[in-house]
């Protein structure tokens, strides 16, 4: 089958700035991807590539889905963008409705981002704005974890734990925040079978944690359920 070639193909590959890459590197042997199905991307070779992490996470539904575009296609040419300031449309609503019946117990309010590192940011902000709101205003201190992941805005950066991430900005990140230990146990939990079954008292030192800082001093506690950016580390079995 003929593969389309890229419209840029023969442009200056200089002026994209790539996130998270080795730009010279990758532009002395650059390796373009020009069309998605399904689970494979098609390189501009013509070569079909197994897209292993669903396109960084964005694309667990498949590529190029029928139903997904046709149904994108149908809303832009219907309302393409409406603002949500003092205005409104009926679609985010419907969705944060359909989003709160999936939610577990009371969480009920859907605050839409553009991106993980936004949806970070603003909920360590949610998380200030609220406990000051409730007469909590010193509560103000973030509890992260080690080789945590969340995003590369400031309150993200410093919440999350990879280290290679702070480093050009430590000088600025947020004051208060303290880390978790990592749950990678690789001498007990290596080769398992289904979920690991060591590690879920690392959950505990939590209590440590809030017991050091003191828990009028606490915002939030921000982990992701499932590591994933820095290292892909299951949940041990719960008990
Ligand atoms: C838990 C978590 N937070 C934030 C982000 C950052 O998302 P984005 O790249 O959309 O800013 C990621 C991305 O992998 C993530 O896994």
């Amino acid at each position: 089958m003929a593969v389309q070639k890229p419209q840029s193909e023969g442009a200056s590959l200089n002026n994209f700035w790539m996130p998270f890459t080795a730009n010279r590197q990758y532009k002395a042997m650059p390796r373009l991807l020009v069309k998605a199905e399904g689970m494979y991307y098609t390189d501009v070779e013509g070569n079909s590539v197994l897209d292993s992490t669903a396109g960084l996470w964005c694309c667990n539904a498949g590529h190029s889905r029928p139903e997904i575009t046709d149904a994108v296609s149908r809303q832009i040419s219907q309302l393409d963008y409406a603002p949500t300031f003092q205005m409104g449309h009926p679609l985010p609503f419907e969705l944060a409705e359909r989003l709160a019946a999936m939610a577990p117990g009371e969480l009920n309010r859907v605050f839409f981002t553009n991106s993980g590192s936004e949806s970070g940011d603003t909920a360590l902000k949610i998380a200030l704005a609220y406990q000051r709101a409730r007469g909590h205003a010193n509560r103000t201190m973030f509890i992260g974890r080690e080789l945590g992941y969340h995003g590369t805005g400031f309150g993200g950066i410093s919440v999350g734990g990879m280290v290679n991430n702070r480093k050009a900005f430590n000088s600025q990140l947020l004051p208060s925040v303290a880390h978790l230990p990592h749950t990678l146990d690789i001498e007990r939990n290596a080769f398992s079978k289904g979920l690991p079954e060591h590690g879920i008292e690392k959950a505990d030192y939590l209590e440590h944690m809030i017991a050091q800082h003191g828990a009028e001093n606490i915002a939030a506690v921000m982990v992701e359920p499932m590591s994933g950016s820095g290292g892909v580390v299951l949940p041990p079995v719960a008990i």
